[in-house]
C-alpha cells in the first residue's frame, strides 16, 4: 500500500462496527494503520470486533437513535481532546415491504437509524474541536437501492436516497473546512443483514439475487476497501460523490 492510501495515524469512528460491513471496515481500517472508535450496540460482538483488530481501538456501546447517549459519548471524546480524521456510518437497518403494507410507523424507525443518526453524528464530528487541522472525511453507507428500485424496497430506498442527497449538500457546505463527505452504494453483500433478508430464505431466491450481480455477491471487505480509499489522502479531491461497489449490479 502506498502512503497516500494509508490510514496510519488517523482516528476513524465506525458505526455498526459490531457486525457485517461495519466490522469489516473496523478490521480493514485497522490493518491500514488507523486507531478505531468502534460504535455499536451489542457489547459482546463489539468486544469481538475490537479483539480482532490488528492495531488499537476502543468500543462504545451506543443506541444511535438516542441523542442523549450520542451526546454523552461524543462529549467524552471531545473532552479528552480526541480529533476524528474519518467516519464510516455503517449502522443501518433494512426492510422489504410491499407498498400496500406501508404505514407511517413503519417508515420512522428506518429513517431514525439510516438518516437522522447519520446527520446527528455528523454535527458532532464536524465541530471545530473535533476536526484535525488537515480536515476530515465522512463516508455514509447508502445502497444501490438509493439510486435504483426493487419491489418492496420503497422505505429502505427513501432512506438510502436521503443519505445520498444529504451527502451532496454537506459536501458543499463543509468543503471550506476541508471536510469531505461521500457515499458508498453497495449491492448485496454477504452479511447478517442480507442473510436475514427475504431473498436468503431459499437457494433459488438467493441465486436469483446473486445473478443480478455480474461479479456475484459482495463481501464486507469489498466495501471496507472502498471506504479506506475515501478516508485516505488518496481521495483528497473527492467529495459529494457516490461510489457504487456492487459487482456490476447497476451496470446492467
Ligand atoms: N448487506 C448488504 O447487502 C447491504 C447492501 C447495501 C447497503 N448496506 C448498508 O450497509 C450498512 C451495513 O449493513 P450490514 O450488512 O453490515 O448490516 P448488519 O450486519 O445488520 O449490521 C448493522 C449494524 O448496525 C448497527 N445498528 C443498527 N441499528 C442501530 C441503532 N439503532 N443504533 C446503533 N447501531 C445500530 C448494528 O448494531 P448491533 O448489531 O450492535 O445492534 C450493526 O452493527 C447498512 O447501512 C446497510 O443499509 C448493506
Amino acid at each position: 500500500m502506498t502512503d497516500s492510501f494509508s490510514l496510519k495515524g488517523k482516528t476513524i469512528l465506525i458505526t455498526g462496527a459490531s457486525s457485517g460491513i461495519g466490522r469489516a471496515c473496523a478490521l480493514e481500517c485497522s490493518k491500514a494503520g488507523a486507531f478505531i472508535l468502534a460504535f455499536g450496540r451489542d457489547e459482546d460482538r463489539l468486544a469481538e470486533s475490537i479483539s480482532s483488530l490488528e492495531g488499537e481501538g476502543k468500543a462504545f456501546s451506543v443506541e444511535l437513535t438516542n441523542t442523549d447517549e450520542v451526546d454523552e459519548v461524543m462529549k467524552e471524546l471531545e473532552n479528552n481532546g480526541v480529533k476524528i480524521d474519518g467516519v464510516i456510518h455503517s449502522a443501518g437497518i433494512s426492510t422489504t415491504l410491499p407498498l400496500r403494507m406501508i404505514t407511517p410507523d413503519k417508515i420512522q424507525p428506518l429513517f431514525d437509524v439510516n438518516v437522522s443518526s447519520a446527520i446527528y453524528l455528523s454535527k458532532w464530528v464536524t465541530r471545530k474541536k473535533m476536526v484535525p487541522e488537515n480536515g476530515s472525511s465522512i463516508v455514509f453507507l447508502s445502497s444501490v437501492m438509493g439510486s435504483v428500485g426493487e419491489a418492496g424496497k420503497t422505505i429502505y430506498s427513501i432512506t438510502k436516497g436521503a443519505v445520498l442527497a444529504a451527502s451532496r449538500s454537506m459536501a458543499v457546505e463543509l468543503a471550506s473546512k476541508s471536510i469531505r463527505v461521500n457515499c458508498i452504494s453497495p449491492g448485496v453483500v454477504e452479511s447478517p443483514m442480507s442473510e436475514n433478508a427475504v431473498y436468503s430464505r431459499n437457494e433459488s431466491a438467493r441465486k436469483k439475487i446473486a445473478d443480478l450481480h455480474p461479479l456475484g455477491l459482495g463481501k464486507p471487505e469489498d466495501v471496507a476497501n472502498a471506504a479506506i480509499y475515501l478516508l485516505s489522502d488518496a481521495s483528497g479531491w473527492v467529495t459529494g460523490t457516490n461510489l457504487f461497489v456492487d459487482g456490476g449490479y447497476t451496470a446492467r
